[in-house]
C-alpha cells in the first residue's frame, strides 16, 4: 500500500486517520476528489492505480491545476500525474516534481476493507455546504 501501517491515532501536525469509505467502491473510479470544509484549495485527490491508492492534494502547486483530471503514467517504475494545465509531472507516491515545485501527499491505508487517509482536516466524498456558497 502507499502508506504506513500501524500507528491508529493521529500524531504528526494534528493529522489524523480519515475514514474515506469502502475500498471496493472508491477503487472503481481512478480518481476521487476529497473535499476539505476549508475549501477548495484544500481538497485532496484519491487516485487508485495499480492496486495501490494514493492520496495528493487536488490543486496543482503551479496554478492550481486539477489533479484528479490529469493523465497518469509510469516511468522508470515512478507512477506520476500530469497537471491537465500545464502538463507538470507530480511522482504519487513523493509528491515531488521535474521542477521544483512539490504537491504535498498523504499517507493512505486500508483496513478491514476501508480506506482512511491521514490528514488534518476531515475529508469527504461529498461538497460541504461552506464551498456552496461561493
Ligand atoms: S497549473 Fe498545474 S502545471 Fe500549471
Amino acid at each position: 500500500m502507499a502508506a504506513g501501517s500501524g500507528d491508529e491515532a493521529g500524531d504528526a501536525g494534528g493529522a489524523s486517520w480519515r475514514l474515506i469509505g469502502p475500498a471496493s467502491e472508491l477503487s472503481e473510479k481512478r480518481c476521487r476528489l476529497m473535499y476539505s470544509p476549508l475549501g477548495h484549495d484544500a481538497d485532496v485527490c484519491l487516485f487508485y492505480v495499480k492496486g495501490e491508492f494514493f492520496a495528493m492534494d487536488a490543486r496543482c502547486a503551479h496554478s492550481g491545476g486539477p489533479l484528479c483530471e490529469g493523465d497518469i503514467e509510469e516511468a522508470d517504475g515512478v507512477l506520476q500525474v500530469f497537471c491537465p494545465w500545464h502538463d507538470y509531472n507530480f511522482d504519487l507516491r513523493t509528491g515531488k516534481s521535474g521542477t521544483t515545485l512539490e504537491q504535498q501527499v498523504y499517507e493512505v491505508k486500508l483496513e478491514d476493507g476501508n480506506v482512511y487517509v491521514k490528514h488534518a482536516g476531515h475529508l469527504s466524498l461529498k461538497p460541504f455546504p461552506a464551498d456552496q456558497k461561493t
